[in-house]
């Protein structure tokens, strides 16, 4: 039998929450902002190819042990691997690896609040018709405008922190329930008509062959980014999904949840691709451009169609949603961890991890502007820095974090839970949690668990060590 323990925190009404919640989490910036801009950068169908490779065969595997550890534990990240790991006989310092996925929950929140305060400017801005004609240049140079302003960006980088935290601090998911059930789909059949939008380009083949051409040649350039967007773009590796796992109703089935989860996220993330590079194609805009990507084509596209004003308007809302409904998933395993722990009221917790948050996402606002030349982990001539104004290379204050989670602490922590899953847990245990009927169904998913999905991991680290 599944476990019977019930959260202190709540429970999801019915296994369709918990994928509203997950789906919610994992669509976010990271589909239709990151997704498309690390495409451009690392050269199209290559790091499309390797991103493919690297949500089925490791993503979603961590996924599901994230979920199977979570609904077992019942409890915040932290203590869920603490009591598992004790009741099956290991170290109770296997939470560790929660408490750093717990941070590096909190790190992307810090910048994920700044880059969600942006589309709460373009709302306003196409609200305005601000964008009616804009040619591409124009939107560039808009964007430009809007993150050379440290005050601008300070404003809706302190509004999206505290739309997070409200929800948070209420602690109703249901109460985003209802919300979810209507801005999801809106969310998809918008990205539909843009892709409509995209093929009167004259340019979605061009589109369509840089996302997916294959090139063998280009495959390893991007690995290290993709396996690190693959995390990211699901959200596992930190333990978001485990602490919504704990939510779930112990008889709900986890396998063909979280598949249903990964597949939409992966086709919102294509959407947006397919969508998005045409304009950029048709525009004469650089798919290289980096994180502004988005905040430049869209505007192109919607400053010229018909009823542009108002679907742009909408789209920035939604997209101001899709990230709402991630960014209260990263607050949430801290903020359970911290209730069990210091009983305090979810109000208190919630509102001092916020304004940390807040604190840390200063160093991102001005990271594009005033500080845009204070970088760190520079490798120079002379040798590793750690900091250094203005130094050829290296990063600023935005990428680092980034780097760091993405790159390193994700995996890192992806690594961490499917040993758990696999290697700690006992078998049946894992099957009891899973509850597939086939042997051999749970026997493939077991090994993905146990073995590839680790090995996975494994490997593209060293290929990024090796280059
Ligand atoms: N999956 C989210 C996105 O794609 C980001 C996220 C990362 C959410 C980690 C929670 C935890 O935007």
């Amino acid at each position: 039998m599944a476990s019977d323990k019930v959260s202190i925190h709540g429970a999801w009404a019915s296994r369709w929450v918990f994928i509203l919640a997950a789906t919610g989490s994992a669509v976010g910036l990271g589909n239709i902002w990151k997704f498309p801009y690390m495409t451009g950068m690392y050269g199209g169908g290559a790091f499309v190819m390797m991103y493919l490779v690297c949500i089925f065969l490791v993503g979603l595997p961590i996924m599901l042990a994230e979920t199977l550890i979570g609904r077992r534990g019942r409890q915040s990240p932290v203590n869920t691997l603490k009591t598992l790991a004790i009741e099956s006989g290991a170290s109770p310092k296997w939470s560790w690896a929660a408490l750093m996925g717990m941070i590096a929950a909190l790190l992307i929140l810090s910048f994920y609040s700044v880059v969600a305060g942006w589309s709460l400017d373009y709302i306003l801005g196409m609200g305005r018709g601000q964008f009616s004609g804009v040619t591409a240049d124009g939107a560039g140079a808009a964007f430009g405008a809007l993150t050379a302003d440290p005050w601008r960006l300070t404003l809706w980088h302190t509004l999206f922190m505290l739309l997070t935290g409200f929800v948070i601090a209420r602690g109703v998911v249901a109460g985003l329930e209802r919300s979810l059930r209507i801005m999801m789909p809106l969310l998809f059949v918008l990205l539909l008509i843009l892709l409509g939008y995209s093929m009167t380009t004259g340019y979605f083949m061009q589109g369509f062959h840089f996302l997916f051409d294959f090139q063998p040649d280009k495959l390893l350039d991007g690995v290290l980014a993709a396996m690190g967007h693959a995390f990211f773009t699901l959200s596992v590796g930190v333990g978001s999904i485990m602490v919504y796992g704990a939510y779930m109703p112990k008889n709900a089935s986890i396998g063909g949840t979280i598949l249903t989860v990964g597949i939409l996220d992966t086709l919102v993330a294509l959407t947006a691709g397919l969508a998005l590079f045409p304009i950029v194609f048709a525009g004469g805009m650089e798919p290289g451009a980096g994180p502004g990507l988005m905040f430049v084509t869209l505007p192109v596209a919607f400053g010229n169609i018909a009823f542009g004003q108002i679907m742009g308007t909408v789209f920035f809302i939604l997209v101001l949603i899709a990230a709402w409904t991630s960014s209260i998933s990263m607050l949430e395993p801290a903020v359970a961890y911290l209730v069990e722990r210091t009983r305090r009221s979810r109000v208190v917790v919630t509102s001092v991890l916020a304004l940390l948050c807040w604190i840390v996402g200063m160093g991102t606002v001005l990271s594009f502007n005033i500080a845009a030349e204070a970088k760190f982990f520079v490798f120079a001539d002379d040798g590793f820095h750690l900091f250094q104004w203005g130094a050829e290379g290296g990063r600023n204050f935005f990428d680092s974090i980034d780097y760091l989670t993405s790159r390193i602490l994700l995996p890192l922590g992806g690594l961490a839970f499917a040993v758990f899953a696999g290697w700690v847990l006992k078998r049946e245990a894992v099957r009891d949690e899973l509850a597939l009927k086939s042997p051999l169904l749970f026997g493939v998913v077991y090994w993905l668990i146990r073995v590839v999905a680790p090995i996975g991991v494994l490997i593209v680290f060293v290929a990024e060590l090796m280059k």
